[in-house]
């Protein structure tokens, strides 16, 4: 007779886990879903996705109104920044989606076990003071900062994303630690009211991963908004005394130490996966040399019964990766075809104007053999011109026999909308020429992606 208590138990509540959870309920499973946090939502909820996002548009109007943006379509305001009330409407934007999920849990009868997850077996779970056991087992447990050795994050002067979130004040001078999406994001927002932002960054560009145009259009445009850039410089240490902190850079290649003084200091340097007090050891369950669990393409793991997705498994650290691995693992559970197309899936970043891309980078396209590439700026977009957003252009991809779209990259005000097109398209399987040939409402920024899909084999018409 069947023992236990559970069909599914989820551990960890993010974009992964509460998404799984929601749809083994929905299939008709018993499950429960653990967290250690006071509500759910995991990192993207409470300090990721959802309050970036909430500064960062808050501080866009800001900078608008600020930097003349406004004023030159005819309104004229000079701001005033209260900024306890910005804070108070990205906790309500928390609190809002975070209690939706919660919500959710109800209605879809998914029981939320609080408290920290440790395994006792393949089959039961260890919650706070009460085990429980399950047919099935999901390890959802996301990702968190990963440290600068020898730089200890306080969260006050030297910060993580977390404490980044949540200044009182703006900073004087924000020295940013990594070039890549955080950095970016909130190097953006605390730019806009007023810092001054030095961004370090290892690497000779910032970005990795993005196209190489991409990357070094991007750098051009957040010089010119006003953020420094020290490329191709490591930080060797951080000293902090009183209010203030001393960064130590050197050239990544090696060369002479240098210091930059500042009021905080952000590390964003990238993320690893919690695996920690876990128990994996009790299961037998290997991490790989990454520190990560590896599955197969059903998201099962070495050990029978044992699942994982998110953060803690191989791939882009995305929100819409884990939720899209979190139904699909709830299917397989359920004896249905759960499928994640790895090969697409997009990746924006929400600085203005947005930064996003999917599919292969042009270097990584021309390994695969002949391609062509088509381009459109947005200066030529009648939208974007009209809207007074000039800056970016979209790039296309293709197999050169086949014409087969194998990549797009866009820098657009509303690049992270304009991206889904393209991804369903390549879902699709679509040719450059199906795009092309694909009637777009005019005026949009959309339009500029058909005009850079005609530029893959032919000639676009607006430039
Ligand atoms: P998580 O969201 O990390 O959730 C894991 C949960 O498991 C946590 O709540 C944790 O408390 C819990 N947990 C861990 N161990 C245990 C345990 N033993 N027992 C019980 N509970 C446990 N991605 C995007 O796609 N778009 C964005 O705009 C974006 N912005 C971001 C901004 C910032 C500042 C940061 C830090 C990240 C951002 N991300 C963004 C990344 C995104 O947040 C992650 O990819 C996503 O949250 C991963 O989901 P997950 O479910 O795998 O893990
Ligand atoms: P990241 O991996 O995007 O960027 C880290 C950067 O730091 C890299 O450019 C790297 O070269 C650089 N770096 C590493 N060590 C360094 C050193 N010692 N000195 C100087 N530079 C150094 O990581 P980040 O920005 O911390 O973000 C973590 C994860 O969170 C990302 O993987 C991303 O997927 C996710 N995220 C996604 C967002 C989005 O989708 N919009 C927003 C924020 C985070």
């Amino acid at each position: 007779a069947d023992q236990t208590d559970f069909d599914v138990l989820v551990i960890g509540a993010g974009p992964g886990g509460y998404v799984a959870a929601i749809r083994a309920a929905q299939l008709g499973l018993k499950t429960a879903c653990a967290e250690s946090r006071e509500t759910l939502g995991g990192t993207c909820l409470n300090v990721g996705c959802i309050p970036s996002k909430a500064l960062l548009h808050a501080s866009e109007y800001y900078d608008a109104a600020a930097n003349g943006a406004m004023a030159a379509m005819g309104i004229k305001v000079t701001p005033e920044l209260d900024l306890p009330a910005m804070h108070g409407q990205r906790k309500d934007a928390v609190k809002g989606l975070t209690g939706g999920i919660e919500f959710l849990f109800k209605k879809n009868k998914v029981e939320w076990l609080k408290g920290l997850a440790t395994f006792e077996s393949a089959n039961s779970v260890k919650v706070g003071d009460r085990t429980v056991t399950a047919k099935n087992i999901v390890i959802a447990t996301g990702s968190s900062v990963t440290p600068l050795p020898g730089v200890e994050i306080d969260e006050k002067i030297v910060v993580s994303s977390t404490g980044a979130l949540e200044l009182e004040q703006v900073p004087e001078h924000l020295v940013v630690i990594g070039g890549g999406v955080i950095g970016l994001e909130l190097g953006s927002v605390w730019r806009r009211l007023g810092a001054k932002v030095t961004c370090v960054e290892f690497l000779d560009q910032i970005l990795p991963g993005f196209d190489d145009d991409i990357r070094k259009e991007s750098n051009k445009i957040f010089k010119k908004q006003g953020i420094e850039f020290r490329l191709g410089t490591k930080v060797t240490g951080v000293a902090v005394s009183g209010a203030k902190a001393t960064i130590t850079v050197e050239p990544a290649k090696g060369g002479a130490a240098e210091t930059i003084e500042a009021s905080h200091v952000l590390v964003s340097i990238g993320r690893r996966p919690n695996t920690d007090g876990l128990g994996l050891d009790k299961i037998g369950l290997k991490l790989n040399q990454r520190g990560q669990i590896e599955t197969d393409h059903s998201f099962k793991t070495a050990v029978p019964g044992v699942w994982a997705i998110g953060d803690v498994i191989p791939g882009p650290m995305l929100a819409h990766k884990a939720e899209d691995e979190g139904i699909a693992v709830a299917e397989n559970i359920a004896g249905l075809t759960g499928i994640v197309n790895h090969d697409v899936i997009p990746s924006v970043v929400y600085t203005m104007p947005e930064i996003a891309g999917v599919g292969l980078t042009e270097a990584q396209a021309k390994e695969h053999g002949d391609i062509k590439v088509g381009k459109f700026p947005m200066l030529a977009n009648s939208r974007a011109k009209t809207n007074h957003e000039p800056d970016g252009f979209v790039k296309v991809i293709a197999d050169a026999r086949t014409d087969r779209v194998l990549g797009v990259w866009v820098i657009a005000s509303v690049g992270g909308t304009m991206i889904a097109q393209a991804a369903q398209a390549m879902e699709f399987g679509a040719t450059s020429e199906d795009i092309a040939y694909t009637c777009h409402a005019h005026p949009t920024h959309s339009e500029a992606l058909k005009e850079a899909a005609m530029a893959v084999t032919g000639k676009p018409i607006h430039i």
